[in-house]
């Protein structure tokens, strides 16, 4: 990494989130859109604790608090394509991608899709196609496997969704981010979880990290937001704040790949 300017200057006061000059929704929509939406941009958000834990409990879910909620649903909003891990999608237990009715709106009002597609990674396609997340969706799904992965499992979720092969063994993400690339899907973002974070920092696809640190020790033996694949140690990835908010005392920070 390149030498750094020693100069420290203090960031404070900064705007907050829930006080009488907090940001609007419209704001924080700008604060987060990209320039040029034909670009590929693959961003991931999430949060971890001061002490750097990824989850309290086992889920992330309780480190998170209304401005997090809120921001996440409002990247959920400028998505073209949301990519989860299929650990996070069972251990979270999540549902159909399906936006509010504003945020649909919204959508539909600048010529997109009313809402984003869902992409689940798998390789052990692993998934129940009777779920929500397959019978409920608005769209219909992606789920981006390997070629080696359990052919009567795909064919299974082939009545549920687009099953695409993405590497051999694992999904390599320059072949994920190519494949969504060519179904028109620029807009990509990851809400995890570690390991496809980890995969996503390994191959150096990953342009932009939201993370949320929330005001809270968990103090146990949680996990850090990335795990690392197997493999050497990887060279320092350098970032560059785009943007640090406050809520109370949680700081929901952007920081861009520096390329
Ligand atoms: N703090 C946060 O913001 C945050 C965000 C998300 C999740 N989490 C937490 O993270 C924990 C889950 O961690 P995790 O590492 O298991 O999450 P994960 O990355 O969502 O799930 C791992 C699984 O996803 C699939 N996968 C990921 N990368 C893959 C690749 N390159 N190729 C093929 N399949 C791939 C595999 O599924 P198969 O097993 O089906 O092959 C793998 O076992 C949960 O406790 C969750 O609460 C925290």
């Amino acid at each position: 990494m390149s030498e750094l300017p020693s100069d420290i200057t203090q960031l404070l006061p900064v705007r907050s989130v829930g006080v009488p000059d907090a940001l609007t929704d419209a704001e924080l929509l700008t604060l987060y859109s990209t320039a040029d939406p034909s670009l590929t941009l693959v961003r991931a958000n999430f949060i971890a604790s001061v002490d750097g834990s990824a989850t309290a409990a086992g889920l992330s879910g309780r480190l998170g608090a209304p401005a997090d909620k809120r921001v996440f649903d409002l990247l959920r909003q400028l998505a073209d394509v949301v990519v989860v891990g299929a650990g996070t999608v069972r251990g979270e237990g999540y549902g159909a991608m399906l936006l509010g009715d504003a945020a649909a709106a919204w959508r539909v009002a600048r010529h997109r899709p009313a809402h984003p597609v869902f992409a689940v990674v798998s390789a052990s396609l692993s998934l129940d196609p009777a779920s929500d997340v397959f019978t409920k969706a608005p769209v219909r799904p992606l789920v981006l496997t390997s070629s080696s992965a359990d052919p009567a499992r795909r064919q299974a979720l082939e009545a549920v969704a687009d099953v695409v092969s993405c590497g051999e063994q694992r999904v390599e993400p320059l072949r994920l981010v190519a494949e969504l690339r060519r179904r028109g899907l620029t807009q990509i973002h990851c809400e995890g979880g570690p390991s496809l974070l980890g995969d996503l920092i390994a191959a150096d696809v990953l342009d932009e990290l939201c993370l949320t640190v929330s005001p809270t020790l968990e103090g146990g033996a949680g996990p850090r937001i990335t795990r690392a694949p197997a493999g050497p140690p990887l060279d320092l990835r350098a970032l560059t704040l785009d943007h640090l908010l406050l809520s109370g005392s949680m700081l929901l920070s952007k920081y861009s790949r520096a390329r």
